[in-house]
């Protein structure tokens, strides 16, 4: 388990180098002023750890523009990266990536997910963009994976379809990505034994999945209780597997 535990890191994304990496699946900060904490988000409050650094509105293209250069120097010649996007500075990456010397805008995804903050004057986002980049003109990519993506129906790379998992009886991070949607793009984008990076890992959950799936893993946030929230979900998909419930998600918007 220390092994494991050792492979998330406590630092800077801009402090990373030669990492190597075959594959960087990384969810920047959203620049929205994103606390985690929000009384609207569909959760007890309470349960979510705090030190989630966020990104200001005026330093966000400074900020995305220093992510492209970690990813840049922590890539293999023929490495790839999935950076995802909410909505609101998806124009900022966009122009950020295009303007990049060195990486490759490929194409973009779509995750699309069963939760959204209750917005009651306007129509509520739920869904989630996700850049496809290269470092070099080649890479790695299986047609299908072994989720319900590819296994039931036509499978269709542009969208996602997964919805958040919900845990109970541990410390939560605002904004964990699901088991299955990393899976599904874990294994769509690499082979067993590729080195998977993530300089902005929050819950460290791009970690839990590529262990899972005999994919390498190295990651880092500066947000030290991400680490102790890792640890719980380690705990939970390598131990207790099935133990723990998964939380229903609440019909509040039926009542
Ligand atoms: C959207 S969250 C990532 C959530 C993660 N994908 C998960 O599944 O839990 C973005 C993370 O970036 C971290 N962060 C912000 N600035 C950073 C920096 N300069 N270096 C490292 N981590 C940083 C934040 O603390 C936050 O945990």
């Amino acid at each position: 388990m220390k092994e494991i535990l050792d492979k998330y890191v406590i630092k800077d994304m801009s402090s990373w180098e030669n990492v190597n990496a075959d594959l960087v699946i990384t969810d920047p900060p959203f620049g929205i002023e994103f606390s985690g904490k929000n009384g609207n988000y569909h959760r007890n409050a309470d349960n979510v750890v705090s030190g989630y650094v966020e990104w200001s509105v005026p330093e966000y293209g400074e900020k995305i523009q220093q992510l492209l250069e970690c990813i840049k120097k922590n890539l293999k010649e023929n490495g790839q990266a999935l950076i995802f996007s909410g909505w609101n500075n998806s124009n900022v990456i966009h122009e950020k990536i295009i303007g990049f010397n060195g990486l490759t805008l490929r194409g973009k995804l779509y995750w699309t997910y069963n939760f959204a903050p209750a917005c009651k004057m306007r129509p509520a986002h739920n869904v989630y963009e996700i850049y496809w980049i290269t470092n070099g003109d080649r890479w790695h990519f299986h047609n299908r994976c072994s989720t319900h993506h590819c296994q039931i129906g036509e499978p269709n790379l542009t969208t996602l379809n997964f919805k958040r998992d919900y845990k109970v009886n541990m410390p939560k991070y605002p904004t964990r990505l699901p088991f299955k949607l990393l899976q599904c793009v874990i294994e769509h984008f690499s082979n067993k034994n590729d080195l998977i990076f993530d300089p902005l890992c929050g819950s460290g959950m791009v970690g839990v999945v590529s262990h899972k799936l005999e994919r390498n893993f190295i990651m880092g946030d500066l947000n030290k209780n991400g680490k102790i929230v890792f640890q719980h979900l380690l705990d939970y998909y390598l131990n207790k597997n099935g133990l723990i419930q998964d939380q229903k998600l609440m019909t509040w918007w039926k009542k």
